[in-house]
């Protein structure tokens, strides 16, 4: 299923196709990251917003038609997702990722079967297995400055969790130093009193008792065992190309210096306009680990973020539109006029909050342009939105600005029907549900070609 942009609308089951155009009828294409949870190494760590290596698979195959080594760009990594598929298509890679947890993953995926060997690894783990053993008795205290609602380990669970972190500063060897960092950021939610639903929030909070204790060590080397049999299968196969791989924990919508018109090919998902709040949502990797030491490193990250966040922008003067687009402008107009007793927490403050994701849109598609090389394409996967009752159709804006920033609009391609929102939409659409007569949640790839 193709179509323009202006013709988009809803998206009938019919119309889903996988994205290399070759799928036999109307079969069901889950872009989301669920496929990854049983993929070697995408498995390792889950992320909400993910989306699946056949996907991006698929759009490798479809776009990356070149027969020298292409250049892939990510500008919104994540957990890399993007990355890893390309560098086992041969691609150099370049990820851009503004939350230090996911640069780590994503740095260290990367390196799977390459700088992080499975023997190195395995060793580690073992003699890891030798230290808690021993029953030692942490040395560090929990990080400064980490608050939570309710303690966040309970205190024999925290015990354990700080015994592995001063194991892990003993370990000079990086890559597997950040393979225990990474696998203990993956699995520490499930031995705390907290839970992701798919915001963070606490246990009881959603009906679940606490954990008083828990099995840390063997959740932990069990992880890591992970780890090293798929990088022992990759090892094997042989598939470990000497590709480039870079990931700047940095914002792409600040990176005006990237060497422009080098990449062939961009595949990514920026953060939808749900307000899914990715750096709430791992704190407690970012602090236990290590990644942000202070309030204001955290805070930082927030501000820097594509799309910032409802409770960053919605107080203050109404923001405007930093480029012309009538209908956007429509739309933060009508926005505004909702709910007005509410002050900042209706459309006020909601419309402030639309105004700094398109501004953003525009300055990212304004640096992803520059970054292609000309003729190089950027498949762009995003959510259509809701906002206090009033469809936003970001696939359609997201082509509109395209064009305005040197793009050309090949295809909209429809990926998902059905999608279950973020926290701004009414509950019925929330749990997957069309809101009568209106539009539901969907998905599509949006693919944009750089004007030669
Ligand atoms: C939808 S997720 C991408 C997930 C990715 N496709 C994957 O499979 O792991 C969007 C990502 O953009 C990141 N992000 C937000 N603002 C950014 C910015 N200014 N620069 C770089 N990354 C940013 C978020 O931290 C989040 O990880």
């Amino acid at each position: 299923m193709v179509v323009t942009a202006r013709a988009w609308g809803d998206l009938k089951a019919s119309e889903i196709r996988p994205l290399n155009g070759n799928g036999r009828g109307p079969a069901a294409y889950d872009p989301a990251f669920t496929g990854n949870r049983t993929e070697p190494l995408h498995r390792w760590v889950p992320w909400i917003a993910g989306y699946s290596a056949k996907l991006v698979n698929d759009a490798l195959e479809a776009y990356n038609g070149r027969t020298t080594k292409s250049r892939v760009l990510d500008p919104f990594a994540g957990v890399g997702t993007t990355l890893l598929e390309a560098r086992f298509h041969g691609c150099d890679t370049i990820g851009f990722e503004i939350n230090p947890w996911a640069a780590l993953v994503s740095r260290t995926k990367l390196a799977a079967g390459i700088e992080l060997r499975a023997d190195d690894l395995g060793r580690a783990v073992d003699s890891y297995r030798t230290f808690v053993a021993s029953k030692p008795k942490p040395e560090r205290g929990p990080p400064d400055g980490f608050r939570t609602r309710i303690p966040f380990f309970s205190p024999r669970v925290e015990r354990k969790v700080l015994a592995a972190l001063d194991y892990m500063a003993s370990i000079d060897n990086v890559w597997v130093r950040d393979a225990f960092r990474m696998a203990l950021g993956s699995v520490m939610v499930s031995f705390s009193n907290y839970t992701y639903e798919p915001s963070l929030g606490s246990r009881p909070g959603a009906g679940k008792p606490l954990i008083d204790n828990a099995d840390v060590d063997a959740v932990l080397s069990a992880k890591l065992d992970q780890f090293s049999a798929d990088i022992r299968v990759l090892e094997k196969t042989g598939s470990t190309p000497d590709t480039e791989r870079k990931v700047y924990n940095a914002s792409f919508l600040d990176y005006a210096s990237l060497e422009h018109g080098k990449v062939d090919l961009a595949i990514t998902s920026p953060p939808y306009l749900n307000n899914y709040h990715y750096v709430r949502n791992t704190r407690p990797q970012m602090w236990w680990l290590g990644l942000v030491s202070d309030g204001a490193a955290q805070k930082d990250v927030e501000e820097r973020s594509m799309g910032k966040y409802w409770q960053t922008v919605r107080g203050g003067d109404p923001i405007h539109l930093t480029f012309p687009h009538e209908e956007i402008a429509h739309t933060l107009r009508r926005l505004r006029a909702i709910r007005t007793e509410h002050g900042v927490y209706g459309g006020k403050g909601w419309a402030n909050y639309v105004a700094s994701y398109f501004n953003d849109t525009y300055r990212y598609l304004t640096v992803l342009n520059a970054a292609l090389r000309p003729g190089g394409r950027a498949i762009i996967v995003v959510g259509n939105s809701i906002v206090q009752g009033v469809p936003v159709p970001v696939e359609k804006y997201l082509a509109e600005i395209g064009e305005m920033v040197g793009f050309s609009h090949e295809a909209t391609n429809g990926l998902r029907s059905t999608r279950v929102g973020g926290s701004i939409l009414n509950s019925s659409v929330r749990r997957g549900a069309k809101p009568s007569g209106g539009t539901g949640l969907y998905e599509t790839a949006v693919i944009l070609r750089r004007l030669v």
